[in-house]
This record gives C-alpha cells, sequence and structure tokens, in this order.
C-alpha cells in the first residue's frame, strides 16, 4: 500500500514506518486543525475533540497490531498507550465542564504526542527493525 506523507511532520519525528507516520501526521493535522479552530470565533467542536481522541485510540491500536504481527514486545508501550489516553479523556473531561480551556488541553495533547514519538515509537520503530535485520 502507498502512503503519502503532505510534509507537516518534521524530519526529526518521521519513524520511517510509513503506514505509522501517516497516522502521526494525521493526529498532528487534526490537532492543527482544532487549534485554528479555537483561535477563531466560534466554539471549537467538541466532536471533533472527541473524534481525535477516537483516531489516536485507533492509531495506538494499530501501533500494537503491528508488534503483534512482528513479534515484538508492546506490553509497555501499551500500557503508557492507555494511560495517556485516560488522561486525555480526563482532560477532555475538564474542558467540557468548563474547569479547563480547549487551548490547554490542544496543547497537552500535542506535547505529550511529540514526545511520545521521539520516546517511545522511535525506540519501537528500532526494535520492529532489529528483529526484521
Ligand atoms: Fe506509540
Amino acid at each position: 500500500m502507498e502512503y503519502t506523507l503532505t510534509g507537516l511532520l518534521p524530519a526529526a519525528l518521521l519513524i520511517d514506518l510509513p503506514e505509522i507516520d501517516v497516522q502521526h501526521e494525521e493526529i498532528f493535522r487534526r490537532i492543527e486543525a482544532l487549534k485554528r479552530a479555537s483561535f477563531g470565533t466560534g466554539p471549537v467542536s467538541f466532536e471533533e475533540c472527541h473524534d481525535l481522541l477516537d483516531y489516536l485510540e485507533w492509531h495506538f491500536a494499530s501501533e500494537e497490531s503491528v508488534a503483534r504481527e512482528r513479534g515484538v514486545d508492546f506490553a509497555d508501550h501499551a500500557r503508557v498507550h492507555d494511560q495517556n489516553l485516560h488522561m486525555l479523556r480526563r482532560a477532555l473531561a475538564a474542558v467540557h465542564d468548563g474547569s479547563q480551556d480547549v487551548h490547554s488541553f490542544l496543547r497537552y495533547a500535542e506535547y505529550w504526542f511529540e514526545r511520545h514519538i521521539a520516546e517511545e515509537d522511535k525506540p519501537f520503530a528500532d526494535r520492529l527493525r532489529n528483529r526484521a535485520a
């Protein structure tokens, strides 16, 4: 299958697994779109924020299935995914009840995700490559 990147991801955040890189790019694209909307005139769509988290959940499951297919242990990484998803859903609930603003939620999501790619996904991609070698 062909995976086409749009250039939104800086080279430093590419993990060289095309199917995962396009998903990472899509997550940043969604966060960017929500950030733009949050500085606009209308209210940010909660539905799109929930869609972002649903997509993130699907993306985590897809990383997990890549690991399973290639026989790479993913237990610690999956735990990090679960914890983060839980934190992000809590943060979004706080936006709903008015105790946190949507900008904080989006900054948190973006910061966490960027750090996660650098600190967890890149080593994961290296383990996959080492196993294949
Ligand atoms: Fe991950």
